[in-house]
């Protein structure tokens, strides 16, 4: 007799421990229940039907670089010790992360949000979010713009992993991620209106390619949506080498020949700034 209210509680602790795990384990979060159906059919086949690209461009070449862009320096903690236009690249945020860049507390530090809102993509229109990460820009958006797609690149295949089995759980069909290479997106000629780089391009290890890549498969008049952390601003609380000044990234964004269009200072830690192809 004395058993029963003993199991009770033995179930009760045990379900509800059970509840806690799989709330917290579960990638979604509670702002992430949106469970919307969209109307765009499986994009498995689409980079065979990339018919906005002219086919008739040529193969997309490196750049062959007259002098050397890059140079070796002292190489600092969170740094690769090879330096860019004066500044050292950052290291690659390891996939182990994730849960950095999925945490609850982004909406209040870093107001994704808003930044979503300032994101505007016109139905059909091709979005490549680059250095995507875990998905979270890159679902957001494909959610928010049920009839444009968003091509989601990063280089670590478990990244790569981790955003296919979200958009599986929640659903979303119109975000193709691919695998791209350190130096390269990999994206066809003039087959993207508008690339987007979130607290990424800082850690490019070959920044200059990089950018011509993006420029290369960007239509003209594409624009590239550029989310630093203010290095200008001292009160933000994130490591010198994961920060850039507005000058620093003008100065590279025209070296691939972009054109700076505005910056947006509305976010409490990054800049947004806008660039476009001519
Ligand atoms: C700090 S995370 C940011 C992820 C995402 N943009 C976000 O804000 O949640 C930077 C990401 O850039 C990726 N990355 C680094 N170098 C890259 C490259 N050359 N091409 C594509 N992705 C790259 C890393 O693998 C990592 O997932």
């Amino acid at each position: 007799m004395k058993k029963f209210p003993l199991i009770v509680i033995l179930l009760t602790i045990s379900g509800f421990t059970y509840w806690a795990f799989t709330k917290r384990a579960s990638p979604s979060g509670d702002d992430r229940e949106i469970g919307i159906k969209n109307d765009i059919e499986d994009n498995s086949e689409y980079w065979e039907s990339v018919t906005t690209a002219d086919q008739t461009l040529v193969e997309y070449q490196p750049p062959n670089p007259e002098h050397d862009f890059y140079s070796d320096g002292p190489k600092t903690r969170d740094g690769i010790g090879k330096y860019y236009q004066g500044r050292e690249i950052a290291y690659v945020m390891g996939h182990p992360a994730i849960n950095w860049l999925e945490r609850r507390e982004r909406e209040q530090e870093e107001a994704p949000t808003k930044a979503l809102d300032l994101i505007k993509l016109a139905p059909g229109e091709v979005l490549a979010d680059i250095g995507a990460g875990s998905g979270y820009y890159s679902l957001r958006i494909a959610m928010n713009h049920l009839n444009s797609r968003v091509v989601a690149v990063d280089i670590q295949p478990e990244m790569i992993d981790f955003l296919k089995g979200k958009a599986k759980q929640l659903d979303i069909k119109n975000v193709s991620p691919h695998l791209g290479k350190i130096d390269d997106i990999g994206l066809p000629a003039q087959s993207i209106d508008a690339a987007l780089m979130v607290d990424a391009y800082h850690e490019f290890s070959h920044p200059y390619e990089m950018m011509a890549s993006i420029a290369f498969a960007l239509k003209p008049g594409g624009r590239v949506l550029l989310l630093e952390y203010r290095e200008e601003d001292p009160g933000v609380p994130i490591k010198p080498l994961h920060k850039m000044s507005q000058d620093q990234a003008k100065k590279e964004m025209a070296l691939a020949g972009l054109v700076w269009d505005e910056t947006i200072n509305d976010l409490p830690w990054q800049h947004f700034m806008v660039f476009r192809k001519p």
